[in-house]
């Protein structure tokens, strides 16, 4: 059997690596870093201090369900100060961010490896986040979870490929995830902590060899998988969504717009991997 489709069954994940080079990387971080002080370009920004102090259980909760937001004001003085309040922002448009940076991203190798699953594959959704170490307790992608919550497979044809772009050194990326399929496993809850999973299970936890310029194709719908809380002060993580053009989620897809300039570099394959996208 192919080696990626066997992985990706057995274990969930496939490491790509070198998917980056480390310039591109540095490059891309620091518009990002440079990004996150702009309340025009934070989509969610949850004030979860506040939420803690009102709901000790908050999280429980999806971070969508959680109904303080961190004003402009708390947004330009800057992550230094606003990611001692919250765990995690979510980036508007991360297109514009990466600009020609995102051709790279649309890499015709990591687009045929997809299609083994995923005969027709588009992105369906990007999601750019930076996580804050801070003394908040961790959040729903802290905690072990399957994406889907039922204990049923899924059988939908879904991949999430995820970047990071915070890394230095020899350090491994903060993924974490079982390696067993979640229909294998009972007598479980969509989210737990270490402490909740059975000891068999705990065993099965994998942390993939993902370093600087790496990235990690998983199937988040049937294996459990978490983020360890991080050490850097800014985790910076692309998640790239990856489904069949019938999958529901391809109407999600239309908040992306994608311009003309980036579209002219693109090739006949890549134009097809993102073409859910808007043209503005
Ligand atoms: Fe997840």
């Amino acid at each position: 059997m192919d080696q990626f489709l066997n992985q990706i069954k057995k274990q969930g994940y496939y490491n790509l690596k070198k998917f980056f080079n480390l310039n591109d990387i540095l490059s891309i971080k620091k518009k990002i870093l440079h990004s996150i002080n702009n309340p025009d370009n934070i989509k969610i920004a949850k004030n979860l201090k506040l939420a803690v102090q009102k709901d000790p259980n908050i999280i429980r909760y999806y971070q969508s369900k959680i109904k303080y937001n961190l004003t402009k004001k708390e947004i330009r003085q800057g992550y230094k100060s606003y990611g001692k309040k919250t765990n995690k922002i979510l980036l508007d448009n991360p297109i514009n961010i990466f600009g020609n940076y995102f051709v790279k991203l649309l890499d015709n190798k990591m687009i045929k490896i997809i299609q083994k699953k995923i005969k027709n594959p588009k992105i369906g959704y990007l999601a750019l986040n930076c996580e804050f170490k801070n003394n908040l307790p961790g959040n729903d992608a802290n905690l072990i979870h399957t994406d889907d919550n039922s204990s049923l497979e899924n059988k939908t044809n879904l991949l999430k490929i995820a970047i990071p772009f915070h890394l230095m050194n020899n350090d491994r990326f903060e993924f974490r995830q079982i390696c067993i399929h979640k229909k294998k496993i009972s007598n479980v809850k969509q989210y737990m902590t270490l402490n909740e999973i059975p000891k068999n299970i705990k065993k099965k936890i994998q942390a993939p060899n993902i370093k600087c310029g790496d990235a990690i194709i998983f199937d988040p719908n049937n294996f459990f998988h978490f983020g360890a809380k991080t050490k850097y002060n800014v985790r910076i993580v692309l998640t790239i969504v990856v489904i069949d053009k019938k999958h529901p989620m391809k109407n999600k897809a239309k908040e992306f717009k994608i311009n003309n300039n980036i579209l002219k570099s693109l090739s006949k394959n890549q134009k097809n991997f993102c073409s859910l996208f808007l043209r503005n």
